[in-house]
């Protein structure tokens, strides 16, 4: 089964960034790639997931947004673009950034109401299929292959769950993650078979029950920040909004992620040659920008 559809979602409020965050959203704010081109950073979602083959992306924005980054792809007007001629290779990346306007879709968050009331915004979007998400104010890059498409690539042995991309953390970064338990596949000791999934553990929760087999002491396998998500996750995400089901406040994926692996089993992927950029707080931000612009 081929993943045709990802969701990148940049509504949130960027709280950690603020002042600069109240004058450009922070998916928006300037990336340099290793080329020297700086882009806005949701933009190289857009590159990483055409890569990986995904043909409809559905970006998740606030009320009245969605023209401001449709504006960012398609580009400047034409006085812009005869200035841009002197400089042929920024001529040429506002050319392809052109085709990208023609296939992203938006989906509107009215109300800030945490990561999984956005991803429930694109249930029509998926319309019973499954999608790659990425956080938005996050980037990835693998070698040789984007981790997007490693992860999608494994929706052919996955029986239809989700997968959740997971990567090895320490005690100390236990409260930013969710967490697993879970068995290695034989045939494949990078593919686990999740079974239990907890939001930002405790250690001493983590101690007891966020085991999985060959890992070294103090080391738990914790979100990625990419998930390939089966369709049912939409009927948990609508159940909990119903019913009101918050954490601290928000409707979090976590939660109908464990809800959905109890009614029809997950699995991880442990990512082993890949890097994740978080550009969420500030001196985070920093220190990623350094690291993207000079990657290999
Ligand atoms: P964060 O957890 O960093 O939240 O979101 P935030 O609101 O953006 O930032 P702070 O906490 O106020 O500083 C992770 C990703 O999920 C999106 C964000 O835009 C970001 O890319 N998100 C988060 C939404 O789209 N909607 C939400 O309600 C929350």
């Amino acid at each position: 089964m081929k993943v045709r559809k990802a969701v990148i979602p940049i509504a949130g409020l960027g709280t950690r960034h603020f002042p600069a965050s109240h004058a450009v959203k922070k998916e928006l704010f300037p990336v340099v790639g290793t080329d020297g081109i700086a882009r806005a950073l949701f933009h190289y979602h857009l590159l990483e997931l055409d890569a990986a083959g995904i043909e409809e992306i559905c970006i998740i924005v606030q009320p009245g947004e969605s023209a401001m980054v449709r504006d960012y792809l398609l580009g400047p007007d034409a006085g812009y673009l005869k200035r841009l001629e002197k400089y042929p290779v920024l001529l040429h990346e506002a050319l392809q950034m052109r085709k990208y306007a023609e296939r992203v879709t938006f989906a509107v968050q009215r109300e800030q109401e945490g990561y999984g009331h956005a991803v429930f915004q694109t249930k029509e979007f998926a319309a019973g299929e499954m999608v790659l998400l990425g956080l938005g104010d996050h980037l990835f890059r693998g070698a040789p292959v984007s981790p997007y498409h490693e992860l999608a690539a494994m929706a052919s042995v996955s029986g239809g769950k989700s997968i959740s991309a997971v990567n090895r953390i320490s005690a100390g970064e236990l409260k930013g993650y969710g967490t697993i338990a879970g068995t290695r596949r034989s045939e494949n000791a990078r593919l686990i078979d999740v079974s239990l999934i907890i939001e930002k553990p405790d250690v001493a929760v983590a101690q007891e029950k966020l085991l999985v087999d060959h890992l070294p002491a103090g080391i738990w396998l914790g979100w990625f920040g990419m998930h390939l998500l089966a369709p049912s996750i939409y009927e948990i995400l609508e159940e909990m909004i119903r019913n009101d089901v918050r954490d601290g406040g928000e409707f979090q994926l976590t939660r109908a992620q464990e809800i959905q692996r109890q009614r029809h089993g997950y699995l991880a992927l442990e990512m082993t040659g890949s890097q994740r950029f978080d550009f969420g707080v500030p001196d985070d931000f920093i220190r990623s920008l350094q690291l993207f612009r000079h990657l290999p």
